[in-house]
């Protein structure tokens, strides 16, 4: 490796690095940006790091990263390969869309969630519709705990995970329901079982995944998870009937009876069981992480709390359930979950990217096949491009007029090729179930409780640290 650093001589600054297991030491993998904030001090926007054998940089900062992404994206647009998910069939053309190499297996996949989740916008019940449905069960568990103090947390994390049921099963769980409990709790484990040192070593070192019972004893959530999406999917195809499409299962099963060339494309059964993982890990998780962090900062901000409920009274009144077309009229609540997005900081590391030809950027020089790490915390935090960058400050995103604006920096779901591809719905159910709840409630802190944590907990995602709330009916 140090042949090859001499060798480039444009190669990006960086740590120094210990036989085997290079800078990994460097880094906390708890809580990896801000070890890269620190580095970012030391070495500059783009610096390099070395996990074991494998050769990363880490972009900083909003001018780096969208050069990065918008200006060279095609140069940034591969991935890593990733070991640790090997164990649940992960592999050549079988790579879902999170995680897929760069191709035309990725685009084809890609193109056909984009235009899947765009179509059942436009069904019998459209996924707005299902949001506010889904709102309204959500609201009556709320109204169910009286006033009293609870953790929201799960209650938040059923009505996501519902929507996403709701896409790619055709159904959503009550909230009781025990598959449903199981399925939840599998989640949230599987999350943590993919953070810290051991993880990274193993997807540098894949040898060690192989040796035989690791990966069953490593991840055994994300295990059970692909057994509980295998029993769906099965239950799936055989109630089948391509007449009638209930979900984008049916949407994808349909694509996989065209034969050969569409096997070729991705579409065929184990394809579909990491897509699936993929829609679930990718659109629930994050989207019920940024709620939570939504009704924490309410909690601590009753003030800009009344001025949501107000603009809410004011545009919507306190029986219609809020429909997408209120947003362009709501403009101080927009701009509140925006900044909910940007402070919360709910993906800080995005997911790794890797360069898929030689590249230069801002005068350094990054080989093919470099992991490259975009820190979006260091962005949505840009001290160059944010007035109250370290404060939860809704104005960020308002002009002086009081209207919505959305400055360049806010780039929560990334950019380029790769951006969040579930962006539109994500949207859609943030402004949804956020105005239906404070429409219903005031969310105010639980008596006699600590003040809640307001540092974040990293798995993948920044979560809130648990805390107890209560919603006085209004
Ligand atoms: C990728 C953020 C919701 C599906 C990503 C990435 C980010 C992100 C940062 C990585 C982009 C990159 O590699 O540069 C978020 C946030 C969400 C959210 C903050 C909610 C607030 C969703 C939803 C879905 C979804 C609801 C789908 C139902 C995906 C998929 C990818 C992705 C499939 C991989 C795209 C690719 O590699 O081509 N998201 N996301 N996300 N997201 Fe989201």
């Amino acid at each position: 490796f140090l042949k090859r650093r001499k060798k480039w001589s444009r190669y990006p600054p960086g740590p120094a690095s210990l036989p085997f297991i290079g800078t990994m030491f460097s880094i906390d993998f708890h809580n990896p940006h801000h070890s890269f904030g620190q580095l970012q001090k030391k070495f500059g926007n783009i610096f390099s790091l070395q996990n074991c054998w494998t050769n990363l940089v880490v972009l900083n900062g909003y001018k780096t990263v969208k050069e990065a992404l918008v200006h060279k994206s095609e140069d940034f647009a591969d991935r890593p390969h990733f070991a640790i998910y090997e164990h649940m069939g992960y592999g050549k053309n079988s790579e879902g869309i999170v995680v897929a190499r760069y191709g035309h297996v990725w685009k084809e996949i890609r193109r056909f969630a984009l235009s899947t989740l765009r179509d059942f916008g436009m069904g019998k019940k459209s996924l707005e519709e299902r949001v506010v449905e889904e709102a309204g069960f959500l609201c009556s568990e709320i109204k169910s705990k009286e006033g009293k103090s609870f953790d929201i947390h799960v209650l938040i994390n059923n009505a996501v995970c519902n929507m996403i049921c709701n896409i790619v099963f055709g159904d959503r769980f009550d909230y009781g329901d025990k598959t449903f409990k199981k399925l939840s709790q599998l989640f949230q484990n599987s999350l943590n079982e993919e953070t810290g040192f051991l993880p990274q070593l193993l997807n540098v070192v894949p040898i060690l995944v192989h040796i035989p019972g690791v990966p069953q004893k490593i991840f055994r959530a994300q295990k059970e998870l692909m057994d509980f999406i295998d029993v769906v999917l099965d239950k799936h195809m055989k109630t089948w009937d391509p007449a009638y499409t209930r979900d984008i299962t049916d949407v994808f099963l349909q694509e996989m009876e065209k034969g050969k060339a569409a096997e070729e494309n991705g579409f065929h059964y184990n394809n579909l069981r990491m897509v699936t993982m993929d829609l679930f890990t990718a659109g629930s998780e994050t989207t019920s992480t940024t709620l939570r962090w939504a009704l924490l900062y309410m909690l601590l901000h009753p003030e800009i709390q009344s001025k949501v409920q107000a603009e809410i009274d004011g545009v919507i009144g306190r029986e219609r359930p809020p429909t997408m077309k209120d947003q362009a009229s709501m403009p101080y609540t927009n701009a509140v979950i925006h900044e909910v997005q940007r402070y919360g900081d709910i993906v800080p590391v995005g997911v790794p990217h890797m360069t898929y030809r030689d590249t230069e950027l801002q005068g350094f020089f990054i080989p093919k096949g470099t992991t490259v790490i975009t820190n979006l915390s260091s962005v949505l935090k840009d001290e160059t491009m944010w007035e109250k960058p370290n404060e939860f400050y809704p104005e960020h995103f308002l002009d002086a007029k009081g209207q919505f604006v959305k400055p360049e920096a806010f780039l929560p779901f990334s950019a380029g090729r790769r951006a969040c591809p579930g962006e539109q719905l994500a949207r859609m159910e943030l402004f949804l179930f956020f105005t239906t709840l404070l429409q219903k409630f005031t969310f105010v802190l639980a008596e006699g409780q600590p003040r809640p944590r307001v540092d974040g907990h990293f798995a993948l995602t920044r979560s809130p640290h648990p805390y107890l709330l209560q919603a006085l009916p209004r």
